[in-house]
């Protein structure tokens, strides 16, 4: 490479076209998949406190929502279901007329072009918020895979597209591997949250889905903020064990692993841009401080630049609308 002056750097920067021609990395509306909370009863459409511009729906709301969706282009859906009774077992969350398991009925009918994906996990059906079966004080690994197998092919006979395992247990993707093949779901993809860290990023999600935990933490099962080398055995595992999509979350303080996973595996790799990323965003937003369009853009633009195919994403509407219109 030739140094400066016969270098200029700055001559491909001079006008839009050229700045087009030579951009590295794009985001796009296929990238997106929405996630959507899913709540009990009836005409509910209600704002999240702790997430503007997000809302809990009733099931009979989802047609108009997810039609929405489809014209935006957003391919998919990552449904979160909010209940009132909960027991120590999850019960909720592998009941046939769950509320999750009504919302995938309501939008296959209503928007059958969009994909449904379906988080599964426990803790918003646990009575104490945590995400497997407790026993001894902590969340028993080997007494929950059942129970979110169940869950799994529970979503699955609704007619979900793909299921997601959020809960961070050991062997839960093999397990629900095998309980969709066993059951004649054997073309259902994983969407594994691999590398999922235990992070305070979290907290707004938790007001919004009722699932904090109510006692100690989730340590013990979610990922060390720290490590990156344990994520990609983490990786590794839900790719040995049949993960279709492997998953890094939270997305922005962790980029560095979004970027070690995409050149270590091949997999088509999804990253969560978390509920307090978004809700940062949004707070600094309101108050006039940032500039929200050209910041989310910039964010989303980064997570692709680090190396996701997938952004799971509360600014997907927004940011679909904003791409539309930019042309
Ligand atoms: C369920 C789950 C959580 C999120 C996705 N699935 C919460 C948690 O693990 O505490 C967080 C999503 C977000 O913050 O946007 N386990």
């Amino acid at each position: 490479m030739p140094d400066y002056p016969v270098s200029r750097l700055r001559r491909l920067r001079k006008s839009e076209a050229l700045r087009s021609l030579v951009r590295e990395n794009t985001v796009d509306a296929g990238d997106f998949i929405f996630p959507l909370f899913v709540v009990e009863g009836k005409g509910v459409k209600k704002e999240i406190d702790t997430m503007p511009g997000i809302y809990h729906f009733s099931v009979d709301k989802l047609g108009k929502e997810t039609a929405d969706l489809l014209r935006l282009r957003i391919p998919a859906v990552l449904l979160f279901g909010v209940v009132n009774a909960k027991d120590e077992w999850g019960s909720g969350a592998y009941h046939a007329r769950g509320v999750v398991q009504q919302a995938i009925r309501a939008i296959k009918k209503a928007a059958p072009g969009l994909l449904v994906i379906t988080d599964v996990c426990l803790c918003e059906y646990t009575s104490h918020g945590h995400c497997g079966v407790i026993e001894n004080g902590d969340v028993d690994n080997d007494k929950t895979l059942p129970l979110l197998s169940k869950m799994a092919l529970s979503h699955a006979e609704a007619g979900a597209d793909m299921v997601a395992p959020s809960d961070m247990m050991d062997g839960r993707v093999k397990a629900i591997r095998e309980a969709l093949d066993g059951n004649g779901f054997n073309s259902i993809p994983i969407m594994a949250y691999a590398a999922k860290y235990a992070s305070a990023f979290y907290g707004p999600f938790r007001e919004a889905a009722g699932s904090a935990p109510q006692f100690g933490n989730r340590k013990s099962y979610q990922m060390d903020p720290p490590n990156v080398r344990e994520a990609l055995r983490e990786i590794e595992q839900d790719i040995r064990e049949g993960a279709d999509i492997v998953m890094v979350k939270p997305a922005l303080s962790y980029l560095d692993v979004i970027r070690r996973a995409r050149e270590t595996f091949n997999h088509p790799l999804a990253a969560y841009n978390v509920s307090g990323e978004y809700a940062m965003v949004k707070a600094a937003a309101s108050r006039g401080w940032i500039d929200e369009k050209r910041i989310v853009l910039e964010i989303l633009t980064s997570i692709k630049r680090a190396g996701a195919d997938i952004i799971i994403t509360y600014h997907a509407k927004e940011a679909a609308t904003w791409l539309a219109e930019q042309g």
